[in-house]
């Protein structure tokens, strides 16, 4: 007997949204810019099972390089460097297959936004352009879950990602949605991607990571074509309401990094029995040092680095929203504030990569 059923084990109950669905009568090309990059995203289209040799074991020295992705680089400590290779391994091991889960749950998210622009979103290119992120997004959920397999286990979503998913599922508004998704959340993926992407020396997850971060850039670049075409468009109040959605996604993400996430992390590292009152102690007593010797674009983090520069891009920073990224960014210490006053502020946002893929596989600044 098959054990086929309508309802899974493993699903959740439907959370109610309130999405508009639009027909669109016009079919002839309107956005020459999205039309050509649903041309270059139809092209760069790729199949997990073929492209990639999923039969390698991952290589265990190797993996050992794979970032942690803490805010502050918590493998320079004198505590990291005193651990045992073996514990080295597991709490890498764990540390990543808790990220990479995240990534997966994101990637889930991102299909189920993705597939709701193709309903909402106005514009027939914008749909189709839609429509191929939506078959991208499937396969990054493809290979993420592949490789998690072969490490460990798939971890529960972190409770703050499931928020700000839900959030921008459940919003009837699709500019809201295409901010939510294309700038804030697929701007904290190309971020984290290209950390990981190019400091960890393990071939399986770097060849992975170079497949999605291709799709993400297009994806980043899909959101900055059509929302700086939208943005003219709109009332002031419209502009207002569209920013402060930006604001509140961003300081969602903020909190996550800071507080949810590093707590689950601290967690996992219990599992592999890292003390972790031993391990603050030690980071508080070395932060300056570690300050010291970060890169600037690691310090600036994804919010600052990444995502608001492209909020700025898109038309979407008035003075009014950058006051108040400045005022959360600066009471957080793991958001990093440069500048004290907002015209500082704003003067050391860096400027935004010219070619989004070439940065993201280190090749450019
Ligand atoms: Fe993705
Ligand atoms: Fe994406």
């Amino acid at each position: 007997m098959s054990d086929f059923t309508l309802d899974t084990p493993t699903q959740e109950p439907g959370l109610g949204t309130a999405m508009k669905i639009v027909y669109q009568w016009n079919y002839e090309p309107e956005i020459d810019e999205l039309r050509n990059l649903y041309v270059k995203a139809a092209e760069a289209q790729w199949v997990a099972g073929r492209e990639i040799d999923w039969d390698r074991t991952i290589d265990r020295d190797k993996f050992a390089t794979t970032p942690l992705g803490t805010p502050l680089p918590i493998e320079k400590t004198s505590y990291w460097k005193s651990l045992r290779p073996e514990q080295v391994w597991e709490i890498t091991r764990k540390t990543a297959s808790f990220r990479l889960s995240n990534f997966l749950h994101g990637e889930q998210g991102a299909l189920m936004v993705a597939a709701q622009l193709v309903n909402a979103v106005p514009h027939t290119d914008a749909k189709f352009y839609a429509a191929t992120q939506t078959m991208d997004e499937a396969r990054h959920v493809e290979v993420f879950a592949r490789y998690i397999k072969k490490l460990d286990e798939v971890r529960p979503i972190a409770s703050g990602l499931r928020s700000i998913l839900d959030r921008i599922l459940a919003t009837d508004n699709w500019l809201h949605k295409l901010v939510g998704m294309q700038i804030v959340i697929e701007g904290l993926a190309l971020f984290s991607f290209k950390e990981m992407r190019n400091l960890t020396e393990e071939p399986l997850l770097r060849e992975l990571l170079t497949y999605v971060g291709r799709d993400e850039s297009r994806h980043h670049a899909y959101g900055v074509q059509y929302i700086e075409r939208c943005v003219p468009c709109l009332s002031d109040d419209e502009r207002e309401e569209i920013e402060d959605f930006a604001v509140e996604c961003a300081r969602m993400l903020i909190d996550i990094r800071s507080s949810g996430l590093f707590n689950d992390i601290l967690k996992v590292w219990g599992e592999a029995g890292v003390d972790p009152n031993e391990l603050l102690l030690c980071i508080n007593a070395e932060r300056d040092d570690l300050l010291r010797d970060m890169p600037r674009g690691q310090r600036l983090g994804p919010v600052q680095g990444f995502v608001i520069p492209t909020l700025r891009r898109c038309g979407l920073l008035s003075e009014r929203v950058a006051a108040k990224y400045h005022e959360f960014l600066s009471a957080n210490p793991a958001g990093n504030a440069f500048g004290k006053t907002v015209q500082e502020f704003l003067r050391d946002l860096p400027d935004l990569p010219e070619d989004t893929a070439a940065w993201l596989m280190g090749e450019a600044h």
